[in-house]
């Protein structure tokens, strides 16, 4: 007993004296890829651990479809890495205006096939995971976004069918070596959690605020979990402008 005791205390020394060495040796053996969003790459000390499935959540206006957008549009457009989008139908003439307003062109890279742009009519999962699946082989893309995540909300009326769904298309996301983001609105009414994939299926998850402090608003960015990857764990100021989403990660949020 007493032996065991000193040897666990000796662990938790080891662990104190060697712990960053040891952690950033981890960091640099595994692979990751830049979202393109400066400073968020370096709030996870390089990028996003390839194949990870991330979830961002945030109210709407909190600037996550434009996030997605800069993560494909840095991936094509600097990476060679070919994308996936997966949207409600209604939604897509609406981001790629969106798009426009920054500068990336999304219908050209369609056009290059880098890009491929799924909408989501509501007919069965199965056929839609199948679809994803056909896209991402067809291009080998490299990323995916899946913007709203509620598509998934509007496929079950069980929590447990959406979560083995997920999944299930969570195993081809990380057979495929394919990051992939999937936004969750977060409002008051609808309830948080896409049915709990934060929790159960996530390799990360990202949150954007749009909060109020006195008479404006202010923007935000946490990372509250991402695998495999030290993280930066403060939240730390986000500011969109013509050229994107930028983080400051030498500036505190309330000075
Ligand atoms: N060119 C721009 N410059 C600054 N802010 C912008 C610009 N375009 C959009 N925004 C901001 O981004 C918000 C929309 O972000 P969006 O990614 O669509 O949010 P979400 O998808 O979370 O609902 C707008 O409400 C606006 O505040
Ligand atoms: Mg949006």
């Amino acid at each position: 007993m007493k032996k065991q005791k000193s040897r666990s205390k000796k662990a938790v020394n080891r662990k104190a004296r060697g712990f960053e060495e040891i952690d950033m040796r981890k960091t640099i053996q595994i692979e990751k890829i830049k979202s393109g969003i400066a400073g968020f790459d370096e709030m996870l000390r390089g990028g996003i651990p390839v194949g990870s499935l991330v979830v961002l959540s945030g109210s709407p206006g909190s600037g996550k479809t434009i996030f997605c957008l800069q993560f494909i549009y840095t991936g094509i457009s600097k990476y060679n890495e070919n994308c996936v989008l997966v949207l409600l139908e209604e939604s897509k003439e609406e981001i790629f205006e969106t798009g426009l307003e920054f500068g990336w062109d999304f219908e050209e890279f369609v056009k290059k096939k880098t890009l491929k742009v799924l909408t989501v009519n509501l007919y069965d999962f199965e056929i839609l995971k199948n679809n994803i699946e056909d896209a991402i082989r067809s291009i080998d893309a490299k990323r995916l976004v899946i913007d709203p995540g509620v598509i998934f909300k509007l496929f079950f009326e069980k929590e447990l069918d959406a979560r083995k769904n997920i999944v299930a298309l969570g195993k081809i996301i990380k057979k495929r070596k394919c990051t992939t983001i999937i936004t969750n609105e977060l409002s008051v009414e609808i309830g948080s959690s896409l049915y709990g994939l934060e929790e159960y299926v996530a390799d990360g998850v990202v949150l954007l605020y749009h909060t109020r402090v006195k008479n404006k608003f202010i923007r935000s960015i946490a990372i509250v979990k991402m695998r495999n990857t030290q993280i930066m764990e403060q939240l730390k100021p986000l500011s969109i402008t013509t050229s994107g989403i930028q983080v400051h990660i030498d500036s505190e949020l309330f000075t």
